[in-house]
């Protein structure tokens, strides 16, 4: 069965007409062609497909689009004003924290939700926000310095 819901996604309001089995993450990829949310597992273990919904970090391959009905989502593509990438990717790259890029939106979009309400973390605190968001590539250790730095930048600025 369709149903007709409304997201503002990166500011922009969207009405669409979705089945009801569709989950956020399929209708961000197919309906608003947004790629950076990634899907991987499908099944809320890996954290690829990490969006904001106000203002937390979800598994949207978790929720329903349906569920999503009136929500805010930020993705990875509303970060960067025009060609300035946003302090937190900006540090990924500095920091040597991206690699096949297959976990970097979802992580990115964890560490913004994270900062958000924690602005001051130490590297345990960063390790236990990103602990759902899994990286085959880096060891993790880039993305914890990138992060920390991403807090000192927003910090400052
Ligand atoms: S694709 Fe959603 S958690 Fe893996
Ligand atoms: S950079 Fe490849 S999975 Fe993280």
């Amino acid at each position: 069965m369709k149903k007709t819901i409304t997201l503002k996604v990166n500011g922009e309001t969207f009405n669409l007409d979705v089945e009801d089995r569709r989950t956020l993450a399929e209708v961000i990829r197919e309906d608003l062609h947004l790629l950076g949310t990634h899907m991987i597992c499908e099944k809320g273990e890996c954290g690829a497909c990490t969006v904001i919904m106000d203002g937390l970090a979800i598994n949207s391959c978790l929720v329903l689009a349906a569920d999503a009905n009136g929500k805010e989502i930020e993705t990875i593509e509303g970060l960067a004003q025009g060609f300035e990438l946003h302090p937190i990717q900006k540090n990924f790259v500095e920091k040597g924290a991206v690699q096949c890029g297959m976990c970097t939106s979802g992580m990115i979009m964890t560490a913004k939700a994270f900062l958000q309400k924690k602005p001051h973390p130490d590297e345990e605190e960063v390790r236990h926000a990103i602990a759902g968001n899994f990286c085959r590539c880096t060891g993790y250790v880039r993305i914890v310095d990138a992060v920390l730095s991403s807090a000192s930048e927003l910090k400052e600025s």
